[in-house]
């Protein structure tokens, strides 16, 4: 094996069959609010939503921060609001789509024992065209400043595809209902300890 094939997480073959913290991680568009918000429903835990744990803390938009802080400073609140979440437990938490950007959150999500890390998947324009009904059906719901910029999308998605692919389990999301997806998740995990 050479240096480059090293496992980039040594300890991913930690035995996370019955985990205390499930986090979804994937691109804007994956899902990671809507399966998750049901996945906690089902298993009886609390749903957090990173980005919206965010908004309460600083009382603004993720689009109020990027434009008067840069996305710099988001990050870094990014990162301050996923390490409260991990102190809890019995939790489905949905990453915001660039919170494994920051190299600093790794270790946080592919290490520890008790937490599984799911990338929920699909290629870029189902991505992209699941945002853009959103946008159509739920005028209200929160504006992506990183969507709106068209040009750099792709790039992102490209480099942030390994990162995503650390997780410990994939599960291929294109073409599949956040019902289907739950089904997929509970099967596979069947030692999850339920609160009901
Ligand atoms: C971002 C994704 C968003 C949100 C912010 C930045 C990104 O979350 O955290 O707008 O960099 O991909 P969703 O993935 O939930 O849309």
């Amino acid at each position: 094996m050479t240096s480059s094939d090293a496992p980039k997480y040594p300890n991913a073959h930690l035995d996370r069959t019955a985990p205390l913290r499930i986090v979804l991680t994937g691109f804007m568009g994956a899902g990671k609010s809507s399966v998750g918000a049901l996945l906690a429903q089902k298993l009886g835990w609390k749903f957090v939503d990173l980005d919206e744990e965010i908004v309460r803390a600083e009382q603004r938009s993720i689009a109020a921060i990027f434009e008067s802080q840069g996305e710099a400073a988001f990050r870094e609140l990014e990162r301050l609001a996923l390490a409260r979440a991990l102190a809890q437990s019995r939790i489905v938490l949905a990453l915001g789509g660039g919170a494994m950007e920051n190299a600093a959150n790794l270790p946080l999500l592919t290490e520890e024992p008790d937490t599984l890390l799911l990338y929920l998947q699909a290629p870029l324009e189902v991505l992209v065209s699941r945002c853009e009904l959103q946008q159509r059906t739920q005028p209200h719901a929160a504006l992506r400043p990183v969507l709106a910029n068209r040009a750099e999308l792709e790039e992102r998605f490209l480099r942030r595809a390994p990162l995503y692919q650390s997780a410990h389990w994939t599960v291929d999301t294109a073409g599949r209902s956040p019902d289907e997806i739950v089904q997929t998740i509970l099967m596979q995990w069947t030692n999850i300890p339920r609160s009901r």
